[in-house]
């Protein structure tokens, strides 16, 4: 029997209404038996990356970060699209967690991608960004379902929780192609097992 996979879930939006917080709340409603997914809500508390900080210790909030990654077998991304692109948060979150190139939290991670925008494309050009920052890393970004979430206000309720069917379904689906595609790596030697926290 395979051992529960544990996900953890990163929102790229520090807002309390976020869609993207939203479809990470509905993925923990729709992943199947044997995953959990933990909704890392503190990217807030992480401060700008400086190589100077970095060189006298990661601070408190990066450990936190990194240690979360580390105990988690693959990583839920939900990201808004800022100017196209991938909001600063998110990448501050994901350079920081980046270092050292060698031995990174995010080396051979399996990552999946998905995103919700009140707008027509439903955050494809920041995932796209998003994919590219991830292709140093050396990370495992899944292919595909792509989860391109328009038009957002008429898929989520006034306290941004998701109710449209189709959506929800793709989420599941989504989770689904990660937790095969984590075991299939995993089998292989090829991505790393979740470490529990010391
Ligand atoms: C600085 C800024 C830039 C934005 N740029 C885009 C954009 O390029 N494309 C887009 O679809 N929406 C853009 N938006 C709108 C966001 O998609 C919208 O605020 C969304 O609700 C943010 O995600 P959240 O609900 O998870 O916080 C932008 C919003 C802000 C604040």
């Amino acid at each position: 029997m395979n051992e529960t996979l544990r996900i953890l879930g990163i929102p790229g939006s520090l807002r309390r209404a976020s869609y993207n917080l939203g479809l990470l709340r509905a993925a923990q409603d729709v992943a199947p038996p044997g995953s959990t997914i933990e909704i890392y809500e503190d990217l807030a508390q992480i401060p700008l990356y400086n190589a100077d900080v970095e060189a006298q210790g990661d601070p408190a909030p990066v450990q936190d970060l990194k240690q979360h990654i580390r105990a988690s077998a693959a990583l839920l991304i939900a990201t808004p699209e800022y100017n196209y692109g991938v909001p600063g948060v998110l990448k501050n979150a994901i350079d920081w967690a980046s270092r050292p190139p060698i031995g990174s939290v995010l080396n051979h991670k399996p990552i999946a991608i998905m995103g919700a925008s009140p707008g027509s494309f439903g955050t494809a050009r920041s995932q796209l960004s998003l994919r590219q920052s991830l292709l140093f890393t050396k990370s495992y970004v899944l292919i595909e379902p792509e989860v391109l979430v328009f038009r957002a206000a008429e898929r989520f309720d006034a306290n941004s929780n998701l109710h449209d069917q189709a959506t929800r379904t793709l989420i599941r689906q989504l989770i689904e192609g990660l937790i095969h595609w984590t075991r299939e790596l995993q089998a292989a030697g090829e991505a790393p097992r979740a470490v529990a926290a010391a």
